[in-house]
């Protein structure tokens, strides 16, 4: 028995319920029950698996993410990924960012009992929302990288985390109205990947709909991610799937194309501002506000209110590294239309009204 598993998922995670049937889960040192279907979900090296999948999203494959999660118990996480950002230069912004939870002071959510960082990853937002919650679960499809945030939150004593093992967005492990936040960053693009079956939008509606369910009144969902119709890509950026215009063109010609060129479905798709809302409110959130981040969605010290023109401009300024970006810039701000331009959106979306906000 592994007693480490009894860590950080313990018996006051009580938003936690069966992804199966709802009902609440007794916490044991090596499992999770259901009270109800007695499903079993073990619990390894400290991380509740209700759904393990096989995919693998991210820098390493498994064999390599392993190496990672020994070196970090070795000698020490932040060393383990200084060495390795020299490799794989990304790390540097994903884990050792120092504005990875930036959004905290636009979201403000009214309650801090608990949060859910959905697409965790390796967990450097759950390590800094661990700060500010009592209770941060962190949840991702990938065992190995959960296991690397079990590493940094034993060696950050940052006992509010609780790492989840799980891919079904359409059934996530929590009871109806439980969290106070949810966080996705840079996460939503990949879900129509885990429903190869289903339309993307399908796949968008079903997972929003159940984020919905799982916030409790007041609370708050914080979407970061990248516009389709962004002006990287018109200069021809390469999207996440790394095809050059796939986001501009329509679905099905992408989809073409993607096929032609990588040999693969388009799945990981972003949406225009207009595409969010509608998701967005078909899901039942229905009041939204939209932020730019200016250094990026993955960690930016700047969010810039896109209803306001004063800090629409100012955003324009910051952002601009040439006299002549900034004209430009300034041209798309002074016609209505930078708001829909923008690289990357966080869009707070409010779920149910709390007694106090009626
Ligand atoms: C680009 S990473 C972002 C990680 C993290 N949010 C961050 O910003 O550091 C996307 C993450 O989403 C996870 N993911 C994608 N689809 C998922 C699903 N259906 N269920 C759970 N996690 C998923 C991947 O495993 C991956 O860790």
């Amino acid at each position: 028995m592994n007693r480490q598993g009894l860590l950080n998922v313990n018996s006051d995670s009580l938003e936690l319920a069966c992804p199966t049937c709802r009902s609440s889960l007794d916490l044991a040192a090596s499992a999770a029950r259901c009270r109800l279907c007695d499903a079993d979900y073990p619990i390894e090296e400290g991380v509740l698996c209700t759904g393990r999948s096989s995919a693998f999203l991210g820098e390493f494959d498994t064999a390599g993410m392993r190496g990672f999660v020994r070196r970090a118990r070795e000698s020490g996480w932040r060393k383990a990924a200084a060495d390795m950002s020299r490799e794989h230069p990304a790390i540097q912004t994903i884990l050792l960012g120092q504005e990875r939870a930036g959004f905290m002071d636009i979201m403000n959510p009214p309650e801090r009992r608990s949060a859910l960082d959905l697409g965790a990853g390796m967990g450097a937002i759950s390590l800094q929302l661990s700060r500010y919650f009592d209770r941060v679960f962190a949840l991702d499809q990938t065992f190995e990288r959960l296991a690397f945030l079990k590493v940094i939150s034993d060696q950050e004593g940052a006992s509010a985390i609780r790492p989840i093992c799980h891919w079904d967005v359409f059934n996530l492990p929590f009871a109806s109205n439980s969290l106070d936040a949810v966080v996705m960053v840079g996460v939503f693009e990949y879900f129509p990947l885990s429903y190869p079956e289903l339309s993307i939008e399908e796949v968008q509606v079903r997972a929003l709909t159940e984020i919905h369910r799982v916030l409790a009144p007041g609370g708050v969902l914080f979407l970061a991610t990248k516009n389709r119709f962004g002006w990287p890509n018109w200069a021809g950026a390469k999207d996440n799937s790394g095809l050059r215009f796939g986001p501009l063109l329509p679905r099905w010609m992408a989809n073409r194309l993607s096929q032609i060129l990588l040999g693969t479905p388009f799945r990981v798709v972003t949406d225009s501002l207009h595409q969010y809302h509608t998701l967005l409110n078909q899901a039942g959130f229905t009041k939204l506000d939209v932020y730019w981040p200016v250094n990026g969605y993955q960690a930016s010290r700047s969010w810039i209110n896109l209803d306001s023109q004063t800090e629409t401009r100012l955003g324009i300024a910051q952002y601009s590294s040439s006299a002549l970006k900034r004209q430009a810039l300034s041209v798309l701000e002074a016609m209505g239309i930078a708001k829909y331009l923008v690289p990357h959106f966080g869009i707070l979306a409010r779920g149910t009204p709390s007694e106090a906000e009626l």
